[in-house]
């Protein structure tokens, strides 16, 4: 039973482990998906090495999490629209993802976690930093704590997929279809209660939280300011290096990641899948 030979490592204070021992693009048993599941929501991003996946075998493991979403304004791959290749060609210079953000909180129902497969890389560079929202929610005072757990934030798309929005800068290597207009704004607790782990998380970010619910930009601006600088803390972070055939899983429920864009001239190649709620 692969469930009975995975290795899970520790990589950082606040979130992230290593796991071992397990091929990706096998079939798995319910056991083995147990056990990365529960790896999952105890170090909030789990990493695999030296993997080989197909596009087909990615949405197979990704399946077994949850459905898949097809992003509203990235195209998917021809035949296999639950990929999204994430590509940055040697003359772009914006990469996509280069932000904090957590994945798809534009929507009615955020989808809960993404995973990440290196094609191709730079051959220095490409880092993605991942934070721990439940880390930057403990360190808070209890005052501020009772003051998050009454409010709401509003959440949109616009910003980031309009057209001069940083994502849709990339339309030369990336099909990003142009949101403005078309995009609604989704009302989220700025407290996320974990719903497997229990554990609470700020759920704000800086790419597609636009105001507090029931409050003005203005009015919410110093405050999400505040919030967006402390939740990047270093103590709240790692960084993973990838290796061609590196997997990152993350959940985007306790989770914030940041594509680093520092491989000018380079290519850089992944593939994702992201789980609906
Ligand atoms: C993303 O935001 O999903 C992209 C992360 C990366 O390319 O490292």
């Amino acid at each position: 039973m692969a469930a009975d030979n995975l290795s899970i490592r520790r990589l950082a204070g606040a979130l992230g482990a290593e796991i071992g021992g397990v091929d990706l693009s096998e079939p798995l048993d319910d056991r083995t998906i147990a056990a990365i599941r529960q790896a999952l929501v105890e170090h909030q991003v789990v990493f695999f090495r030296d993997q080989s996946l197909t596009p087909e075998a990615q949405v197979r493991f990704g399946a077994r999490f949850g459905p898949l979403n097809i992003h509203p304004y990235v195209a998917g791959m021809a035949g296999q629209p639950e990929v999204m290749e994430i590509i940055k060609e040697p003359q772009d210079k914006v990469n996509f993802g280069g932000g904090w953000h957590s994945d798809m909180s534009f929507l009615p129902r955020p989808a809960i976690a993404s995973i990440l497969y290196a094609v191709e890389l730079p051959d220095w560079g490409g880092d993605t930093l991942f934070s721990s929202q439940a880390a930057a929610y403990d360190a808070l005072s209890p005052g501020l704590k009772a003051t998050l757990e009454g409010l709401n934030a509003v959440h949109s798309a616009g910003r980031e997929y309009s057209a001069k929005g940083h994502s849709a800068q990339k339309r030369q290597s990336m099909s990003v279809v142009e949101a403005e207009g078309a995009v609604g704004e989704y009302v989220h607790p700025v407290v996320l209660v974990h719903p497997e782990t229990g554990r609470k998380a700020l759920y704000v970010n800086p790419a597609f939280t636009m105001r507090f619910d029931g409050w003005t930009k203005r009015e919410s601006r110093p405050l999400l300011d505040f919030l967006f600088d402390h939740c990047r803390f270093e103590g709240f972070t790692c960084r993973f290096a990838w290796t061609p055939g590196s997997v990152a899983f993350w959940d985007n429920r306790s989770v914030w990641h940041f594509a680093l864009n520092d491989y000018p001239g380079q290519r850089r190649h992944m593939r994702r899948v992201t789980i609906d709620a």
